[in-house]
């Protein structure tokens, strides 16, 4: 066994935290050698229903659980942590748009970047699930000194694996034969879905589906599909969440496959005109566990018009937050 990896999960009683603890738990981020510490961080109110949560884990006898924390001190869930899920938020209801939670969410964010600027390891990994995450995620950074900013993401993974569900099901083939879909920008309704890259089977998928189909159904299906969630379930996403959470801290540490790329909000360095100070969704390739946005993709007139939307948006929201960046 290999020496055990330390994973702070925030909102661990919430509803995705009661997704992720049990499949890290199980070893599903990297495997059966790599034993994991889970440190969950609580509201106090929730520390009742965060140590059923523990007892269950327990329950399970774990060959890759090696320890857990429960607390609602942000210091000791962060302490020598090499991965944090910042999950711990408020949810949105039906009707909300996810900006609207920023006034209720934005100031946990603060605390909790200055938190592991303390107590984490200097290469810790963190990555934003609460939302509206991509600002979020850029309060977090701004408040944690010493650390660099890329090791701040936002979660756009599960608006990727959304578009790939979309696509293999309108093309009758399987998510595995999808390659090179992207996410671009805000994980919020003006995020940009695209396929002008993507193939099926090896083939561009936009040779198999019509334009109509593209600009009418698809994009607005992945940008709507966590309301659809909410209005169905009556609660917010939760095991796609945390499958999807893993899938994005699992590629960050191994690696992406040849000849594919994954979407991932990271800080915007002035690649495809969008400028320094907003969190932004790229297509992403990582190796050697670091990043590297993909550059040079060609964007026709439609897709700048949707970024530039979506970037604004970023920017509104950042503005609304000024006095909580450091
Ligand atoms: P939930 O209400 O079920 O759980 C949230 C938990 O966070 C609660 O247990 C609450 O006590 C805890 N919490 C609140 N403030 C906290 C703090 N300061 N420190 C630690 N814990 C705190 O909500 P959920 O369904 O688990 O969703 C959590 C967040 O994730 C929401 O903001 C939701 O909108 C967001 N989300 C994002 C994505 C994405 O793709 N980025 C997907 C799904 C949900
Ligand atoms: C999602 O995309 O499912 C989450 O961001 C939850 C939401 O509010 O839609």
């Amino acid at each position: 066994m290999e020496k055990p990896l330390r994973i702070a999960i925030t909102g661990a009683a919430g509803n995705i935290g009661y997704a992720l603890a049990f499949r890290l738990a199980a070893g599903n981020l990297l495997g059966p050698d790599r034993p994991v510490i889970l440190q969950m961080l609580e509201i106090a109110p929730a520390l009742g229903a965060l140590e059923g949560v523990c007892m269950e884990l327990r329950d399970c006898a774990f060959p890759t659980l090696d320890g857990l924390v429960a607390t609602a001190d942000a210091n000791e869930a962060f302490d020598q942590a090499d991965i944090c899920f910042l999950v711990g938020a408020r949810p949105r209801g039906p009707g909300m748009e996810r900006k609207d939670l920023l006034s209720a969410n934005g100031q946990i964010f603060g605390p909790q970047g200055q938190a592991i600027a303390a107590r984490a390891k200097k290469d810790v990994r963190v990555l934003v699930v609460g939302n509206p995450a991509n600002t979020n995620a850029l309060i977090a950074a701004s408040a944690a000194k010493g650390l660099d900013r890329r090791q701040f993401h936002a979660m756009t993974r599960l608006d990727h694996n959304r578009a790939i569900s979309q696509l293999a099901e309108k093309t009758g083939s399987h998510p595995r034969e999808i390659r090179k879909v992207t996410i671009w920008g805000n994980h919020s309704s003006t995020q940009v879905p695209d396929l002008s890259q993507a193939t099926v089977g090896g083939k561009p998928a936009m040779s198999l589906v019509d334009a109509e189909w593209y600009k009418g159904t698809f994009i607005p299906t992945v940008q709507q599909r966590g309301a659809a969630i909410i209005k169905a379930r009556g609660q917010s996403s939760a095991a796609s969440a945390a499958s999807s959470a893993m899938d994005h801290m699992r590629n960050w540490i191994q690696g992406t496959p040849e000849g594919d790329w994954v979407s991932m909000a990271v800080p915007a360095d002035g690649s495809y005109g969008v400028s320094e100070g907003v969190v932004f969704s790229y297509p992403c390739t990582c190796k050697g566990g670091d990043y590297q946005v993909v550059k040079d993709l060609p964007l026709d007139d439609f897709l700048k018009e949707k970024l530039a939307a979506t970037e604004k948006e970023l920017r509104e929201e950042r503005a609304a937050v000024e006095s909580l960046l450091g």
